[in-house]
């Protein structure tokens, strides 16, 4: 396929039903992982310009930072620490409206407000999480939370 995406305008719902059949054409045909993660963040990035998106993949037992867009970030993130490491240890998405108010947060940058973490599951195993961070307050909803838990299940593990 072309490398160019179709990046649309409308509600967050119709912005996420044109992107995902072109991340599946994305991902069609190929099976290395840091590809799929590297252009899933950039998918991701190019359509709703978040302040930060990408991956941190488990590796050891603790979360290391794998693809993403956006400014540099920290490395590495265990167990239960920041929004990050309680997704992976609730192996559920959280939404954190207002970065602030979530005990533990871990500010990789002061730029960010809101955030939202969904688990990446292979065979029922979290082996890494989406971490999405907007310079906005109250960015994600659960149109988010569906729709991206619908891209990351097709992402090949
Ligand atoms: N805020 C995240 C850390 C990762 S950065 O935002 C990229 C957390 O609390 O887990």
């Amino acid at each position: 396929m072309s490398e160019d995406l179709n990046i649309i305008t409308g509600t967050k719902q119709e912005q996420y039903e044109a992107l995902l059949p072109q991340v599946v054409a994305l991902l069609d045909g190929e099976e290395d992982i840091v590809a799929n993660l590297a252009n899933v963040a950039a998918a991701l990035k190019q359509q709703f310009n978040w302040w930060w998106v990408g991956f941190y993949m488990v590796k050891n037992n603790v979360l290391v930072v794998g693809p993403f867009q956006g400014p540099v970030a920290c490395c590495r993130i265990t167990k239960g620490r920041g929004v990050c490491g309680t997704a992976w240890e609730l192996e559920k998405t959280i939404i954190v409206p207002d970065v602030e108010l979530f005990p533990g947060h871990i500010a990789c940058s002061s730029i960010s407000k809101s955030e939202i973490v969904v688990p990446l599951f292979k065979d029922g195993i979290v082996m890494g999480v989406l971490d999405a961070d907007s310079e906005f307050l109250n960015n994600f909803d659960e149109t988010d939370q569906y729709y991206l838990q619908k891209l990351l299940s097709l992402i090949p593990l």
